[in-house]
């Protein structure tokens, strides 16, 4: 702004003066500051744009995570192997250190990430979960790394992606055994140097993430076969943490069988006393391919069926033939096939069609998944 000296005698002429200057001045003022505005004005509407996208993005996120975390709660158990994999957790969870979770399907793997980031200095940022089986090899990219307007055909508008979503708290990279190779060394520039561009986009984002990744497979297995990289294998298994399978830690069950019997009473509302002492050795003598998460399956489904305060079991608990079997080492490509469809049809309780349903999961038509069960053979083992 100027500012003018007056002195007494010149004040009436000056005074006109100064409030012409003044008036110029403002004007150049004005059109300077405008401008300025209008620039400071589109950045934060940038800005906000991109929160915006962000918050929509995390509460996509937080939304399924809450959908998915139906008996998210307590770690039940006691016995050594568990306390083992409770102290590992302990250990690191603190750190910003990238954690492996290894362990065969339904043992846990997704309470001990939440765990993990509800015990770190993180856990009042979100904890966003990318299933990398789930996903649509083609869409994987995009949902991590965001993607610029037209990017590829049907992407109409600006969009960032997971990684993105999570900046300052945690990802958990679920079945990360299934990420594509090519999806592989992008993962590997994010974990080393903390940067990603968005599809169609050179501009490089910086972002503050933890990650936590997990898998059913065995990953040393899948670098010798060429599907894993070998450098991101290493970088993920800074901490590995591996869970038991259900049947290596028999000594759980009992106090799992009690957890789920109550927790299943509640929510139906009935009243479950007594847990057969028979019933219970069956329990432990059965070999759990489906692990805890089976475990939880067969108690709820037998509270239901249950008249009385009496647990009866729904199932006979059979060693599982064919696809099911204990056997976690598939040879060829069609056991593995049927391995993966037969899990799939165990954890959607072999609903087919529909939006939960195995159809959708897998990505296939249900009438061409219908005719893969046939054709491979895969039966309903359990009622
Ligand atoms: N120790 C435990 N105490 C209580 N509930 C448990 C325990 N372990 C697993 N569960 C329950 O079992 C189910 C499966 O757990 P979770 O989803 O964490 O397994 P997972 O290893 O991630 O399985 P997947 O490989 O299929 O993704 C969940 O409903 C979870 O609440
Ligand atoms: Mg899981």
């Amino acid at each position: 702004m100027l500012t003018f000296a007056v002195t007494g005698e010149e004040r009436d002429w000056s005074k006109r003066v100064v409030q012409q200057f003044q008036l110029v001045a403002q004007i150049f003022a004005n059109v300077l500051s405008r401008k300025r505005a209008d620039e400071q004005l589109k950045k934060q509407l940038e800005e906000i744009e991109e929160l915006r996208q962000r918050l929509e993005k995390e509460n996509i996120c937080l939304r399924e995570e809450l959908g998915q975390a139906k008996g998210f709660g307590k770690i039940i158990g006691s016995s050594e192997a568990l306390n083992y994999v409770l102290f590992r957790v302990g250990q690191v969870a603190p750190t910003d250190a990238t954690v492996l979770i290894l362990g065969e399907t339904g043992t846990g793997k997704g309470m001990v990430a939440n765990a993990i980031h509800g015990l770190s200095s993180r856990k009042e940022r979100p904890m966003i979960t990318v299933n990398c089986a789930a996903l649509p090899a083609n869409l994987i990219e995009s949902e991590l790394f965001g993607r610029e307007k037209g990017a590829f055909t049907g992407a109409h508008t600006r969009q960032s992606g997971r990684f993105e979503a999570a900046d300052g708290g945690t990802i958990l990279l679920d079945e990360i055994g299934e990420l594509p190779l090519e999806l592989q060394s992008k993962l590997l520039r994010v974990l080393q140097d903390g940067e990603l561009e968005r599809l169609g986009s050179a501009k490089t984002v910086k972002v503050d993430v933890r990650v936590i990744a997990s898998t059913s497979r065995d990953l040393k297995e899948e670098v010798r076969a060429g599907n894993f990289r070998e450098d991101l294998f290493y970088r993920l298994n800074v901490f590995p943490v591996t869970i038991p399978t259900l049947r290596e830690r028999a000594d759980d069950i009992p106090e799992l069988v009690r957890f789920f019997a109550d927790k299943y009473s509640r929510k139906i509302g009935k009243q479950i006393e007594t847990i057969p002492k028979l019933a219970m050795k069956a329990m432990q003598e059965y070999s759990w391919p489906g692990n805890v998460r089976e475990l939880e399956h067969v108690i709820e489904r037998s509270v239901i069926t249950t008249e009385g305060t009496v647990l009866l079991l729904a199932d006979r608990l059979e060693p599982i033939q064919g696809a099911e079997a204990v056997d976690s080492s598939p040879r060829d490509l069609a056991a593995m096939e049927r391995e993966h469809i037969a899990r799939v049809l165990r954890d959607t309780g072999w609903k087919i069609e529909g939006q939960k349903g195995a159809a959708k999961i897998l990505n296939l038509h249900p009438s061409t998944l219908r005719s893969r069960i046939k054709k491979l053979g895969i039966k309903r083992s359990l009622n």
